[in-house]
């Protein structure tokens, strides 16, 4: 088994660093290679996906990322900017599956800015299909507009698309994710206004019938948003495009109060994987030491169970982060009255600690 570590930019490569250090101490049969990527390899090789960063990726059979991106890389041209690597990996691995939980941890009920009762116990799956929609639709660009409101004028346009085969795969990710969970899925469209989406939404009720254990509701976008903070615990799996998708995850993240905690995954369909925290490359906080490590180390154990067949380890890094949290030690994003305020290596050694700890007394 081979990792491919991608720290990236920002916080990416402190995060990264404990991440590492977590999978070093399980002790398991795997080989990691770093490579650079983003506005990191940009500075190096002039491009923020080298061809020898991409072919790592490739053979490799899950890819652990930091974060890419910075401010000062906003003025290069679109194809050279830090997000096309993460992009450009999504594409070429075909990684059309993307897993982000948005999980509220019992210790952290406080953090959320929505009241406790509102979010206590909350454990989402947000399903986000990763390489279609207005994301990657051809034609896209800028012309002179033939007609329209302005005709003549300066215009850009992007095309919102969507297959047949992209929706039912995706749709079926949902609903097996369902079966392991409480059964339920909520497709979130936009087919009151949308060719795409009511297309989406047509395709998911067909797929939907190959599943009736599960059951399956619809939701307009609009209306999603609102209901994730009116009453988010009435979701469980949550289905949907590319573009709204970007737009709920982090929505859902933040209700729990601390985007620092959250992992994700995406997969392709021989469930090759990229494994990364939901949170950016934030920074304003990068080589402080301050970031909170625990997103990307939980994606490392999302990474064990869904692409390396190890989910025992797993297990171990996720009770490991569970009774850090609950010995009371807090990087500063999730810092309350009470706690311990630690630092990023400070956290990833109480995790090492309580792995170590765990297999000692068994
Ligand atoms: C995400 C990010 C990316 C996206 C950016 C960095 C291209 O926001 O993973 O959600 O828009 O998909
Ligand atoms: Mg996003």
């Amino acid at each position: 088994m081979k990792i491919a570590v991608l720290p990236g930019d920002g916080i990416g490569t402190e995060i990264v660093a404990e991440a590492v250090k977590v999978l070093d101490v399980l002790d398991l049969k795997f080989e990691m290679e770093s490579a650079l990527v983003g506005g990191a390899a940009y500075e190096a090789h002039g491009h923020p996906l080298p061809e020898s960063t991409l072919k790592l990726a490739k053979e490799s059979d899950a890819v652990l990322f930091g974060a890419v991106g910075d401010w000062k890389y906003d003025k290069l041209d679109r194809p050279l900017r830090p997000e096309q690597a993460i992009l450009g990996l999504r594409k070429n691995l075909g990684l059309f599956a993307n897993f982000r939980p948005a999980i509220c941890y019992e210790q952290l009920v406080d953090a959320s800015s929505l009241k406790p009762e509102l979010i206590a116990g909350l454990d989402i799956l947000i399903i986000r299909e990763l390489t279609g929609d207005i994301y990657f639709g051809q034609p896209r660009g800028r012309r002179t507009a033939v007609d329209g409101h302005f005709p003549g004028a300066e215009e850009a346009f992007d095309t919102m698309r969507y297959s047949r085969p992209e929706v039912e795969r995706i749709a079926r990710v949902a609903f097996e994710a369902a079966r392991k969970r409480s059964k339920r899925v909520t497709s979130v469209d936009k087919a009151n206004v949308l060719e795409t989406f009511q297309f989406w939404k047509d395709i998911v009720t067909e797929v939907g019938k190959e599943y009736p254990d599960v059951e399956l509701d619809h939701m307009y976008v609009d209306n999603a948003a609102m209901q994730l903070v009116k009453a988010p615990k009435k979701f469980d799996v949550v289905v949907t495009g590319n573009m709204f998708g970007d737009i709920l995850s982090d929505e859902a993240a933040m209700l729990t109060g601390s985007i620092g905690m959250l992992p994700s995954a995406s997969l392709n369909s021989s469930n090759q994987g990229l494994y990364e925290p939901s949170h950016g490359s934030a920074p304003d906080i990068a080589g402080k030491g301050v970031a909170n490590p625990l997103a990307t180390i939980l994606s490392a154990a999302m990474m064990l169970r869904f692409s390396l067949n190890q989910p025992e380890a797993a297990d171990r890094i996720e009770s490991a982060v569970k009774d850090v949290l609950a010995s009371g030690l807090r990087t500063g994003d999730i810092w309350s009255e009470g706690t311990k305020r630690v630092g990023t290596r400070e956290m990833g050694d109480a995790v090492v600690a309580a792995i170590t700890k765990k297999t000692i007394t068994g």
